[in-house]
């Protein structure tokens, strides 16, 4: 059993722990917002928020997320639209949509450490692929939730 908080709520997963924690998350979980892409930690369409950080859960076992605090995309926001959602919405940003949530995710984590980032810092932290292209309206986006 691996023990861990998951979107405020403690979850024991019955896996294996060395099961990747987007499997867990995904399949025991049925928080399917975070996608499986590559499986390598390559295109970031995996990402959630593990103790404030943004990391690819493809590549994070059971066993080293013990413990640890996981949101989900599911969670970023209570009640309403999460600042980064609504820019999202409002640039139009999704093609196909697949990478989205873990694109969220980075951008929500980025503006929690950095109100205003600069075009660098938004390239150093949003390493996510898109095979759209829809970065220049990720960079916009994230432009406009943190103004
Ligand atoms: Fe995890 Fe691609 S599916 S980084």
């Amino acid at each position: 059993m691996v023990a861990l908080t998951v979107n405020n709520q403690p979850v024991d997963y019955l896996m294996d722990p060395d099961t990747p924690l987007l499997w867990a998350l995904r399949d025991a979980s049925n928080l399917t917002g975070a996608k499986y892409g590559c499986g390598d930690g390559s295109c970031g369409a995996c990402t959630v928020d593990v103790d404030g950080a943004a990391v690819r859960a493809c590549t994070m076992s059971l066993a080293e997320a013990e413990g640890r605090f996981v949101t989900t995309i599911e969670a970023l926001s209570r009640d309403r639209s999460h600042p980064v959602q609504q820019a999202w919405v409002s640039n139009q940003v999704p093609q196909c949509g697949f990478c989205q949530p873990g694109m969220i995710m980075a951008a929500a984590i980025l503006l929690r450490r950095t109100a205003r980032p600069t075009d660098t810092e938004i390239d150093a932290a949003i390493t996510n692929l898109c095979r759209c292209g829809t970065y220049p309206r990720v960079r916009d986006a994230i432009r406009r939730a943190g103004a």
